[in-house]
């Protein structure tokens, strides 16, 4: 039994103001492309799930005369570092476990290079798998941050991806309870 559920998420008031900013149907796709990389690598998928559906919750909007203004944003964004804080806050107000929390705020934090002076981090298996998750999900000219999803929809399918997280957790603990090496 998971302490906060996808859904627990999507239905909080921070989650719909700040994911709806960077595309609500942006930070779904990335969700599934990092449960689905987080199967593939065998790292934990609840964490990866979440880190995926929270990664771009630290947008802020870079306006200028009412447009965005690309180049603002690329010199002084800091998105990951907000989004770190953001998602952090944001799951221990749910009851996240803190341990869990931590590794999903610094999954978002290394999602991206982008306002890193250099790009030399040496990133861990779950990092990494956030991080193709979002390369898996972006399109030219930013324009995966504007494509549109219904409540509805949206709704269902967190809570089919929810559904997902849980069977491939107890598929695991079954596996592990079998394992004689165990
Ligand atoms: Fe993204």
């Amino acid at each position: 039994m998971r302490d906060v559920t996808l859904l627990d998420i999507y239905e909080h008031h921070i989650a719909q103001k700040y994911l709806k900013r960077s595309g609500m149907a942006h930070a779904i796709a990335v969700a599934y492309h990092a449960f689905q990389l987080a199967k593939e690598h065998k790292v934990d998928v609840d964490i990866a799930a979440k880190a995926g559906f929270l990664h771009d919750i630290g947008h802020f909007t870079w306006y200028r005369n009412g447009k965005w203004d690309y180049e603002l944003y690329r010199k002084n964004d800091i998105h990951p570092i907000k989004g770190a804080e953001r998602a952090h806050k944001l799951l221990i107000r749910l009851g996240e476990n803190p341990v869990q929390a931590k590794a999903t705020s610094l999954a978002i934090l290394f999602h991206t290079d982008s306002f890193l002076p250099s790009n030399d981090i040496v990133r861990t298996p779950l990092q990494k798998v956030v991080k193709w998750a979002d390369e898996k999900d972006e399109e030219e000219g930013g324009t995966h941050h504007y494509r549109i999803i219904d409540h509805n929809r949206a709704q269902k399918s967190i809570i089919r991806l929810d559904k997902m997280i849980d069977e491939e957790l107890s598929k695991r603990a079954d596996e592990g309870n079998t394992n004689p090496s165990n």
